[in-house]
């Protein structure tokens, strides 16, 4: 299983500092990416296409993921964006549910199942980010919100996807964007939830399938995170804005 060392852009970057973070990181990590790891962007939408060319179309190995999509071919859906349109512009992969999505902007577990399984059936490799809330924590609800982010948003997924095609992010939400990374023991915990969840929801695929912790990852914690027990990548918001900061990441 090739750990996904992923970099999660959000609402940052012009046209043409996202080619050049994109260009910069290329060369930086050119010939040094160890066999067992892969290397996603995920920039913001107008800058897909710019970013997929600057990697010289994935020939640098180095995919190109969306932040988004809408689960539906086409249709009268102001502002979105469909899977089709998304491999048009050379994207591999999608996120669903991350928690920016959720609480910010109000996505539903159902809508996050939609996403999912629609993002699965046309072709992509679909990251499903999941994570408690603190005050979650704090009453130790941990296992209830990650079983039923889980349930609900890997239910219908096409009975044959491969396990590669699924990606899940455990991304607890204090910890995005706050500089509080969790601890070891937090980590391990509920990477260990999330794959017997898998085991139950998804038997024949569970242990193939990655997960990656995400949460304040940083050029100095990251090697120590993805050595501990089902850590297979990161996803990685502020400190992968930087080509410098995320090659570091990549090769830690
Ligand atoms: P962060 O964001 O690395 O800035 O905490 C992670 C994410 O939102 O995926």
């Amino acid at each position: 299983m090739k750990k996904l060392m992923a970099a999660n852009w959000k609402m940052f970057k012009l046209r043409s500092e996202a080619r050049e973070t994109a260009t910069e990181l290329a060369s930086l990590i050119k010939g040094k990416v160890p066999a067992d790891r892969e290397v996603l962007l995920i920039p913001s939408l107008p800058s897909t296409h710019g970013v997929y060319t600057a990697l010289g179309k994935g020939a640098e190995g180095v995919h190109v993921g969306a932040q988004n999509l809408y689960p539906a071919e086409e249709g009268a859906y102001t502002g979105e964006v469909s899977p089709a349109m998304l491999k048009d512009l050379g994207v591999t992969h999608a996120l669903a549910g991350h928690s920016e999505r959720r609480h910010v902007l109000g996505e539903t577990d159902e809508l996050v199942r939609q996403k999912t399984a629609y993002g699965l059936q046309q072709g992509l490799i679909m990251i499903l980010c999941i994570g408690e809330k603190i005050e979650e924590r704090k009453a130790g609800d941990v296992e209830t919100v990650l079983s039923r982010q889980m349930e609900i948003g890997l239910k219908d997924i096409p009975a044959d996807t491969p396990a590669e095609n699924i990606v899940i992010a455990y991304e607890p939400v204090w910890a995005i964007g706050t500089g509080e990374v969790a601890g070891p023991e937090e980590i391990i915990e509920a990477h260990a939830f999330t794959r017997k969840k898998l085991q139950e929801l998804l038997p024949s695929i569970a242990n193939e399938i990655r997960i990656l912790y995400g949460g304040s990852v940083k050029p100095t914690n990251c090697s120590d995170i993805i050595a501990l027990d089902n850590v297979d990548g990161v996803l990685v918001g502020g400190a992968s804005l930087r080509a410098e900061s995320f090659s570091k990441i990549v090769l830690a």
